[in-house]
């Protein structure tokens, strides 16, 4: 594991064609349209008065995240990012993703790490759908073992970081072993970038899924929703509950649901919202048990969900 590769070490910055920049145009209006007209997310500032509206917020993001991600112009944008790139790689197992930066977004602020899973080679694409008004991201140039050896030592705010600049629809990669993390969005406008992976494997493993989403179909999917995580949000204050008890009311409410987008949509919208509840709890120890209803809402849903099953899995749910 010696990660000579130097995007292991740096970013670069990569040259997209011009259908590319087309497509980018394009789910760059469809973000705006879904924030502004459909979803009206504004700034933290704004909705976030109590911690009501910053589940609210949280579950918002997450809709106009996989939507956008689950869309059929999503999937066209990685195979054209794929042509672009003229080495023989492979899209990667998941669709992409897309990172929502809201103004003072805590949730959002990232951590360091590394992208790379399993043993293939991987690269990481990532393209500014927005204006970047502040650094978005910020790297370490050591190296993931030299990071390691400094994390183990719990000195590695000692290494040199650097920031990172981006501009709108330019993409920049890096490989498996970069040290990054997204930075908190200090400007006052949201920021949204779209993240494809590439994977250089012996065959071609994607599984990208896209569903045709009408404007009635988010609405209906989203109140419907909506009025879950309103009725679990309810049903997390209460006390002494045990775990089996938790999961026959929220498989008795999700039963009763009839989602008209794939299932395994409607997971990942949960999954990331438990994941940024159950971050937040770290800090503030606010949403252990709201995020723990929605990790199992997300697992009644699909099964095969990677982030709800590994929590899961940390605490009595499958005793
Ligand atoms: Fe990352």
């Amino acid at each position: 594991m010696l990660h000579l590769n130097k995007l292991n070490f740096n970013y670069g910055k990569l040259k997209t064609s011009k259908e590319t920049k087309e497509k980018l145009k394009i789910i760059s209006k469809k973000f705006e349209y879904y924030c502004n007209q459909i979803f009206d997310l504004k700034s933290n500032g704004e909705n976030n008065n109590n911690n009501n509206d910053l589940v609210i917020v949280e579950l918002k993001k997450n809709f106009i995240k996989n939507i956008l991600c689950y869309d059929k112009l999503s999937i066209d944008f990685c195979k054209s990012i794929l042509n672009d790139y003229n080495k023989n790689a492979y899209l990667g197992m998941d669709n992409p993703n897309l990172m929502i930066h809201l103004p003072d977004d805590i949730m959002e602020e990232g951590r360091f790490h590394y992208d790379q899973t399993g043993s293939d080679e991987i690269v990481t694409i990532w393209t500014p759908i927005t204006d970047y008004n502040y650094d978005a991201l910020a790297y370490y140039k050591v190296g993931a073992l030299i990071y390691k050896f400094f994390k183990i030592l719990k000195i590695e705010k000692f290494l040199p970081k650097k920031n990172i600049t981006v501009n709108k629809f330019e993409s920049i990669e890096w490989s498996g072993y970069f040290i990054h993390k997204g930075c908190l969005n200090t400007s006052k406008n949201i920021s949204s970038a779209i993240v494809v992976g590439l994977r250089f494997s012996k065959e071609d493993n994607s599984n990208l899924i896209y569903e045709d989403f009408t404007e009635d179909s988010i609405y209906y999917n989203y109140k419907i929703t909506l009025e879950f995580i309103n009725n679990l949000i309810n049903y997390s204050k209460n006390k002494n509950i045990s775990t089996k008890e938790k999961f026959e009311y929220v498989e008795k409410k999700l039963k009763s649901m009839k989602f008209s987008i794939n299932q395994v949509i409607v997971a990942k919208i949960f999954s990331v919202v438990a994941q940024r509840l159950h971050r937040n709890s770290e800090i503030q120890n606010n949403f252990e048990n709201l995020s723990f209803l929605i990790d199992m809402s997300s697992y009644f849903l699909d099964k095969n969900n990677y982030s709800s099953l590994t929590r899961l899995k940390k605490t009595d749910f499958f005793n």
